[in-house]
This record gives structure tokens, C-alpha cells and sequence, in this order.
């Protein structure tokens, strides 16, 4: 951990909190714990509304969610605003979908709160990608059929396809890949795989919305999949998930739909 030139703030502190896919039983106990305790919660938009039930009433809620797309809190606001709460001696919760540490600038905020003296701690969550995966009822690791699995991101900084993706490795056919945040560039993701030599036929399932009440399911081939999700349209967010590992969903997805908890309870 990077040494602090700031003294420790003796009450106050930040928990980042992984809030999982969606599904508040997925939330971990301790994150549960962390809810229940803290003053304040500062909620990312793509956190499930139905998770907060678990917070104190009293606790102060705001949301300082980024989109991606529209406008939101910057970063280094955000950043600002949990240190300056936690030096005011308020036990704040960071609260993120999926896990923190994964796409969740977890490393930032991390940093931040090292840098001004501020005790810290992260409480894991699923992961969207796990999330999806028990949904479908998939190994991403199936024997036979993917030795790894690679979670990347659609989404640069500037909004665009990452230019430095290890193409190679996407078009492995004993890759599981998972693409987080593809709405806006799976086309243009897809093409370069295809061009960097991954068959056609390769299953990619687009999840959205998993384990949530509204998830949706869209079965395709990474030759197909982003002409079906701009089809389909979903308003939730979007995981993509690539390889021959989830041919087995795919079957499943056909003929024998998962059975899923009564999420409306
Ligand atoms: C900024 S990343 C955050 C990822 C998060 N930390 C995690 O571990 O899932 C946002 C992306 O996560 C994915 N995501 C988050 N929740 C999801 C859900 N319930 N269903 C499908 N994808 C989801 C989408 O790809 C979305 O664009």
C-alpha cells in the first residue's frame, strides 16, 4: 500500500462495497453489515434500487453514478466528496455494482483515500460476468472447451473500442471472453475478431440485465450477436459473453430455460 503524508482520520472512513449484478441476494453478508452501519451511501447508477432496502433509513443516499454516455460526477469529484464526508467523521459506503474491482476505478478511489489519510476497506461483490454465467447455468471454464477466461472492456476513455485489446487472445477458440460495457461498440468489436481470425460460429450470448427481474437473454454467434442486441434493444446493462464454452448454454437457452428464483419476493 502507498504510505499517507496525512495523519489517519480517527472516525471516519470509507467501505467500498460490491453490490453484485443485481439479485440483493447476492449481496456478501458483509456487505450487508457495511450498509447497515454506514452514514452515508454514494451509489453508482448501475446499483439494483432493491439493494438499498438493506441500508439505515437514516443513512444519507446520493447518487454519483456514471454512465458512460450522459452526464454524471466526475471521478475526482467523487473522490473528493467521500474524503471530505469521511474526514467529517462519517462512516461512508462506496457502493458499486458487480464487483468493485473489476471496471469499477476501485485503484482510484483506493488511491485517493490512501493519499488523505482516510482507513479504507473493499467488501467483494459478484461480478456481472459471474452474475450472467449462473443464470445461463455455464461453466466459463468448461473442460474441453475454454482453458481461460478474459474479462475485457468495450469501453476506452474516450468512449471508443480499446485500440490495444490483445486481439490474438480474443480470437483463441479456447478463450472464454467477457465483454463488459459493449453496447456502443460491439459491432466494430465483433468485425475485428472476426478479421483476426475467430470462427463465425463461435457462440456469443448477450446477457442483460442479470439476475434481475427484467434480465434478457440473446443468443447468437459472434457473427450474428450485434445485429441481434441492436435488435433487441435493452434498456438494462449489457454483458457479452464469447466462446465455445457457451455453446452449452445455448442449448439450454433453446430447450430448457434455467430455473430462476422468484426475484419479485
Ligand atoms: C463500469 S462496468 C462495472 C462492472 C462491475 N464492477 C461488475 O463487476 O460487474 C459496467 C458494466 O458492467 C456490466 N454490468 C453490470 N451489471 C450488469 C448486469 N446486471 N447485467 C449485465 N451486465 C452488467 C455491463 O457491461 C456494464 O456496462
Amino acid at each position: 500500500m502507498p504510505a499517507s503524508n496525512n495523519k489517519p482520520h480517527s472516525n471516519g472512513s470509507v467501505t467500498l462495497v460490491g453490490a453484485g449484478p443485481g439479485d440483493p441476494e447476492l449481496l456478501t453478508l458483509r456487505a450487508v453489515r457495511a450498509l447497515q452501519e454506514a452514514d452515508v451511501i454514494l451509489i453508482d447508477n448501475l446499483v439494483a434500487p432493491a439493494i438499498l432496502d438493506f441500508a439505515r433509513r437514516e443513512a444519507r443516499k446520493m447518487m454519483v453514478g456514471k454512465t458512460g454516455y450522459g452526464p454524471s460526477c466526475r471521478q475526482d469529484e467523487i473522490n473528493a466528496m467521500m474524503i471530505s464526508l469521511a474526514k467529517s467523521g462519517k462512516r461512508v459506503v462506496r457502493l458499486k455494482g458487480g464487483d468493485p474491482m473489476i471496471f469499477g476505478r476501485a485503484g482510484e478511489e483506493i488511491a485517493a483515500c490512501q493519499a488523505a489519510g482516510i482507513p479504507i476497506e473493499v467488501v467483494p461483490g459478484i461480478t456481472s460476468a459471474q452474475g450472467a454465467a449462473s443464470r445461463l447455468g455455464v461453466s466459463l471454464t468448461q473442460r474441453e472447451l475454454a482453458r481461460r477466461v478474459q474479462y475485457i472492456t468495450a469501453h476506452g476513455a474516450n468512449g471508443r473500442l480499446p485500440a490495444d485489446i490483445d486481439w490474438r487472445s480474443v480470437a483463441d477458440p479456447s478463450t472464454t471472453t467477457v465483454v463488459y460495457m459493449p453496447k456502443r461498440t460491439l459491432a466494430e468489436l465483433a468485425a475485428t475478431a472476426l478479421a483476426q481470425g475467430l470462427n463465425p460460429e463461435t457462440p456469443a450470448i448477450a446477457v442483460a440485465s442479470a439476475t434481475r427481474p427484467d434480465e434478457q437473454v440473446i443468443s447468437a454467434t459472434i457473427a450474428t450477436i450485434a445485429a441481434q442486441l441492436a435488435d433487441a434493444a435493452p434498456d438494462g446493462p449489457v454483458i457479452v459473453m464469447i466462446g465455445h464454452a457457451l455453446g452449452a448454454a445455448q442449448s439450454q437457452v433453446s430447450e430448457r430455460p434455467i430455473a430462476k428464483p422468484n426475484l419479485a419476493s
